[in-house]
């Protein structure tokens, strides 16, 4: 059984939440506004969820995920941090997060910015490029043949190691796509970014459809930076 800590509890946090709940593990959530908002989350995610401050949720975590705005990542508690494995879902999206010079020329990614506000810490790029609904109805037991499989990055393989774990606990398989400077291959508006989840990637409302890690794989490698495409 894994403490798993939220700094986050919107779409993607509440989901993986209610995943590792289903899965056995404890989850601390937190926000920006404090705990008592939280009680209707913790309420029907059950007696393995309690609230508590984003300091709490980082220093309790065996684990913990950071699921908020890109925009907000400095607000991120690196002390309590210190020593973790840090699962880290954020994407760039300028026209809510603002312009990121080292972003926006790539530089960078975004989870190598986390992992430079954090370098106590091991982080490993997950959750990023999956719909949150997808990634709720697209969890099945190992051995599943409609079993899905989710992207990692990380330049830490012991802290990789364990996120295959708890993937595998919560429903799905793993495909690491290296290091966390590999990480692009699954950003914003790539071939390996959410629409991969997609059954009809024309029509979101088809619903989601099982992705293999080798399909995961071939799209990963169809993934090609901002600046060579026209976008
Ligand atoms: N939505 C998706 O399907 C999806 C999929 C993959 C990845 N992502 C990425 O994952 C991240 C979270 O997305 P989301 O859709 O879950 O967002 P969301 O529903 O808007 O939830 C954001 C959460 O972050 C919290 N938060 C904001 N600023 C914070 C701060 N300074 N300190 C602590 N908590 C803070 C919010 O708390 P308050 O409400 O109290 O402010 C809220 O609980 C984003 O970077 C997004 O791009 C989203």
């Amino acid at each position: 059984m894994t403490t798993w800590g939220f700094i986050g509890s919107g779409n993607i946090g509440s989901t993986v939440a209610r995943l590792a709940v289903a899965a056995g593990h404890d989850v601390v959530m937190s926000n920006s506004r404090g705990p008592e908002t939280l009680v209707d989350l913790v309420t029907e995610l059950g007696d393995h969820a309690r609230a508590g401050t984003t300091e709490e949720a980082a220093v309790d975590g065996d684990v913990v995920v950071v699921t908020i705005p890109l925009k907000a990542y400095r607000d991120v508690p690196a002390d309590a941090l210190e020593g973790k494995v840090v699962l880290d879902t954020m994407n760039y999206y300028p026209e809510r997060d603002g312009r990121v010079a080292e972003l926006d020329d790539e530089s960078t990614t975004t989870s190598e910015l986390l992992q430079t506000h954090l370098p106590g810490s091991r982080v490993v790029k997950v959750f990023n490029n999956i719909y949150f609904e997808h990634l709720r109805a697209l969890a099945r037991p190992s051995g599943d043949p409609e079993r899905s499989a989710l992207a990692i990055a990380g330049d830490d393989e012991e802290a990789k190691h364990t996120v295959t774990r708890l993937l595998d606990e919560i429903g799905y398989d793993t495909y690491d796509l290296g290091p966390l400077a590999e990480g692009w291959r699954t950003q914003r508006d790539t071939a390996a970014y959410a629409v991969v989840y997609a059954a009809d990637p024309q029509d979101w409302s088809k619903g989601p459809a099982p992705v293999s890690a080798d399909e995961l794989a071939a799209a990963a490698a169809r993934s090609r930076r901002y600046r060579d495409t026209d976008g």
